[in-house]
């Protein structure tokens, strides 16, 4: 039997602590050291709500440090590179990504040219939750409130050609779920080139656990495409291969709409919360119209480029329940999937929610997006429950979670069947010390203790 890493969950929960101090680097957390060594979109935003139960500065400093990053269209970049020292560990670096040249992008520090799934809005209203002091940075949250609109502005406005209200993605790491089983059928419609460049990330994971070689000639050469049109936004509409309305991509927009609208109300700030409320509606609607599957009982995907619909199971289409799109039927079938044998096993023999159907013929269960359990889509899905009022689904997905985290230790992701744990040599899979873990399972325990944030923030504080 695999040996449990924390003994009890305040021992998990220190750990959630440290793990968030160990990554922190001045303005933002990072990820985790070594593998993912700057500051990345959507990892950054969920960073926050962990900070927000022991350093509401951290808190709020990560969305600033974000929105000071920010292109003169809107655009928000997935990685910001801070630190260019840190970029021996990792590939590809700021150069490859050459954003740089696109008249938007900020001067005083590099970027990506692509993005990520827009989780700010919704990560901001539960920091704001927490903000016993937010009385005092009125500012703060009206500058954030707007810049976050402004990244909003920008997908409906430079992202939806045909005015679905389905803002696209136009690289697969746009997406957070970088090799899902979905991008395959795109990967079949284009040459990629070939690159013999040495990979770093294989470095710091084996590389069972990491997209394939073949995997990365994809990626490099969408980043490539993108460099050689100066990353402008009509050019590589035009022209990319990849152009897909991704599922979690759209629900935690509509997620970050909502809660953007009912931050505005606070502060005063009307026009912005209706625009937000209508874009909502929207593409609420336009995911339930296009992308609904009722035999599947999830969201697919669509390629725009190819105009085809992408089939395929795993968790992150679930995520729109965390955003309240699925109608009550819809929202049932979605329950019915997730607790049928494709997720769960016969006799309940894996943990949920693995990435991918773990009967699916595509399924392996280490390689990072196409099979295993990861804490951001299970605390998204999670909540989603919880709005739904899937109370038995809500905390099984939390013991799940909790004894993930607890046998092998706040990993990037984990093997879903529970057999694995009985192989002393077991693992969690990709970076260990993973900031999100971290700060996702420690809301996760704190759910418990609605009602004593300000001791435990006195408590962690000493840590
Ligand atoms: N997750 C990507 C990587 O693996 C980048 O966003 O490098």
């Amino acid at each position: 039997m695999h040996k449990k890493a924390f003994r009890t969950l305040p021992d998990l929960e220190k750990a959630c602590v440290s793990t968030l101090y160990k990554n922190w680097r001045s303005k933002c957390t990072i990820p985790t050291a070594g593998l993912y060594p700057f500051q990345w979109l959507w990892d950054s935003a969920f960073s926050a709500v962990g900070w927000a139960y022991i350093d509401l500065s951290r808190a709020r400093q990560e969305f600033q440090t974000i929105l000071d990053c920010q292109w003169k269209n809107g655009f928000l970049a997935h990685i910001v590179y801070h630190d260019d020292d840190a970029g021996k560990s990792y590939f590809p670096g700021s150069a490859f990504q050459g954003a740089g040249a696109n008249p938007y992008a900020p001067k005083h520090v590099a970027t990506s040219g692509i993005t990520q799934p827009p989780n700010l809005g919704y990560c901001l209203e539960q920091v704001f939750q927490l903000d016993h002091a937010r009385a005092e940075h009125t500012d703060f949250y009206k500058n954030t409130i707007s810049g976050i609109f402004r990244f909003h502005a920008y997908l409906y406005r430079d992202r939806d050609p045909k005015q679905e209200y389905l803002p696209y993605i136009r690289h697969n790491w746009e997406s957070g779920t970088d090799n899902a089983v979905q991008w395959d059928a795109i990967w079949q419609s284009f040459e990629p080139r070939q690159y013999d460049i040495q990979r770093r990330d294989t470095e710091h994971v084996n590389d069972q656990q990491r997209p394939t070689k073949k995997d990365y000639n994809y990626y490099l050469t969408l980043i490539e495409l993108s460099k050689e049109l100066n990353f402008d936004e009509q050019q590589m509409q035009k022209t990319l291969p990849f152009l897909v309305q991704d599922p979690l991509f759209n629900a935690l927009l509509v997620a970050s709409n909502e809660s953007l609208a009912r931050l505005a109300l606070q502060f005063g700030m009307s026009d912005i919360a209706n625009t937000c409320l209508q874009w909502a509606q929207k593409t609420k609607k336009a995911m339930n119209r296009k992308l609904f599957d009722p035999i599947a009982g999830m969201y697919n995907y669509y390629d725009l480029r190819n105009e085809k619909m992408i089939k395929g199971s795993g968790a992150p289409s679930m995520v729109a329940l965390t955003a309240g799109i699925p109608n009550k039927r819809q929202a049932h079938l979605m329950k019915k999937t997730l607790q049928s044998a494709h997720y769960w096993g016969e006799d309940k023999a894996y943990f949920l929610c693995a990435t991918n159907a773990v009967t699916a013929t595509d399924y392996d269960s280490k390689r990072y997006w196409r099979g295993p359990v990861w804490i951001p889509t299970n605390w998204l899905i999670w909540k989603g429950c919880e709005r739904y009022g899937f109370k038995s689904l809500e905390k099984q997905i939390k013991k799940d979670s909790l004894a993930l985290v607890q046998h092998y230790g706040l990993f990037e992701y984990f093997d879903p069947a529970k057999s694995t744990l009985q192989d002393p040599d077991s693992t969690g899979y990709g970076g260990a010390d993973f900031s999100w873990s971290a700060a996702l399972i420690l809301d996760m325990i704190q759910s418990d203790n609605a009602n004593n944030t300000k001791s435990r923030l006195d408590l962690y504080q000493q840590i």
